[in-house]
């Protein structure tokens, strides 16, 4: 962190005697106002719920500009690596910080390759399940689970452990949500197939079935590693600051990570994609087209609760680069399987045009985020609505790992323990049960 030259001044109008505190540059971005010394010298706590204000961190991976619209990892924007490199490339950048040279991708691929078996108990386990479960209540317990089988890589004070724990998950979870997919419709699972690449690997394991030779498609391939590419990191997003306060704790890799993926579930978070989908499907229900008009006047009605999913960003108060990147990717996919006409993404780009030329909507610099098209994507692929959001889990695995790694890394790093404004009762005494 560069110290700046300006200093802020906290002066309180009740004569107490004001503070000094240091401010930091970033790399880029807002700077920050060193407040850990405001409590002991103060006795004064920040009230900031949301965290609308607060870096809770520093960081080197990932990097927004809310008001350009701009994502990079590692300093290469978004847009560069979903066009020319692959998920795993993206994978050694955010773990590494830098892209691998050839060698250096082939020994990255070889060593994920050769983790994507899960351990052959893990199906008993997922077998307690009831069918009808949701992935995402699934894979919690799938991935909190892998701690109970991988005991050789749970101590997240040794980096070995911490390197084995990335590779393995990285690797796992693609398989975890093929089987919890599988074991879902009641077809058998399908081992991973390390000729294929991973996004090849997981589209057979999900679609495969032993019947049938399956022939991996390269546009949907391609479409997926995408997928996977745009979900890999957004710095300290909701899931993210959980897996680093999990694991600020001490507790082992995989268990932080099934932290993140509870988060992640949320529906103001990963479950946006299925509430999305889930949305364009009732408006097309409600007769489509000819009720968009009504549908965005409940949108706009504060009373109605209504959401229009898939738009808005606490960061970006711009174009999210990733909607774009997937609204072409929606384009390539709806032609490769002669789906151009899709009623629903008909719908969500109507959506999107009243919205971008509406008052409210242009006011609050509300506009579409990566999962107002990933599940038109997602769905024309053949994935079904409740899996998206363990398809976005599995893709922001090594941002997580990468983040974790960090925080691990960093010599100024503690356990994460906010404070609070106690509104409640003061102390009082506890009256006999017959008096209260
Ligand atoms: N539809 C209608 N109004 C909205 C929406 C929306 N999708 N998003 C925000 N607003 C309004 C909100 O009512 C508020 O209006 P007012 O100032 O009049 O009270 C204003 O915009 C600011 O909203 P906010 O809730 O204070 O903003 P936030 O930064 O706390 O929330 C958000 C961000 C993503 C939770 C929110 O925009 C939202 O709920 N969007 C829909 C869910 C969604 O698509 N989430 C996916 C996020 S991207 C994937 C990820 O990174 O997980």
């Amino acid at each position: 962190m560069t110290p700046s030259d300006v200093k802020a001044t906290l002066s309180f109008s009740d004569g107490s005697p004001s503070m000094e505190l240091p401010i930091y540059k970033g790399t880029v971005g807002p700077d920050v106002i060193d407040i850990r010394k405001l409590y002991g010298q103060t006795g004064k706590f920040t009230y900031d719920p949301g965290f609308l204000s607060t870096a809770s961190c520093n960081s080197t991976i990932t990097y927004i500009d809310g008001d350009k619209g701009e994502l990079l990892y590692r300093g290469y924007p978004i847009e560069q690596l979903a066009t020319n490199c692959d998920f795993l490339e993206t994978c050694y950048l955010l773990l590494n910080g830098e892209l691998p040279n050839q060698s250096q991708k082939d020994e990255f691929v070889g060593r994920v390759t050769n983790h994507t078996m899960v351990n052959e108990q893990m199906q008993f386990f997922l077998r307690g399940f009831r069918r009808d479960a949701h992935p995402m209540a699934v894979l919690t317990g799938l991935v909190g689970a892998l701690s109970a089988f991988y005991h050789d890589s749970t101590d997240i004070n040794n980096p070995e452990h911490r390197k084995i724990a990335a590779i393995r998950l990285i690797a796992k979870m693609p398989t975890l949500v093929a089987m919890a997919y599988k074991y879902s419709i009641g077809q058998p699972f399908v081992y991973p197939k390390n000729d294929l690449s991973y996004s090849g690997n997981f589209l057979r394991m999900m679609f495969a079935t032993p019947c049938e030779e399956y022939k991996v498609n390269p546009v949907l391939e391609r479409a997926l590693d995408r997928i996977f590419i745009l979900h890999a990191d957004h710095e300290q997003n909701a899931s993210t600051s959980t897996v680093r306060l999990c694991g600020s704790s001490g507790t082992n890799p995989f268990a932080a990570i099934a932290a993140g993926v509870a988060c992640l579930w949320g529906p103001a978070h990963g479950g946006a994609n299925e509430a999305c989908l889930n949305m364009l499907e009732e408006i097309q229900a409600m007769g489509g087209m000819s009720k968009v008009g009504e549908f965005m006047e409940k949108v706009k009605d504060k009373n109605s609760g209504v959401r229009l999913m898939g738009f808005g960003h606490r960061v970006y108060k711009n174009y999210d680069p990733r909607a774009k990147l997937m609204q072409e990717t929606c384009n390539e996919v709806l032609a490769e399987l002669g789906l151009e006409n899709d009623p629903l993404f008909a719908l969500a780009k109507k959506l999107e045009q009243i919205a971008l030329e509406d008052d409210y909507f242009v006011q609050r610099k509300l506009y579409p985020n990566v999962d107002f098209y990933s599940g038109i994507v997602q769905r024309a692929i053949g994935i079904p609505v409740p899996l998206f959001t363990a398809i976005f889990a599995l893709a922001r695995t090594v941002g997580w790992i990468a983040q974790l790694d960090e925080m691990i890394g960093d010599p100024e790093y503690k356990i994460g323990r906010p404070r609070q404004l106690f509104v409640g009762a003061a102390k009082r005494d506890v009256a006999p049960i017959a008096s209260r």
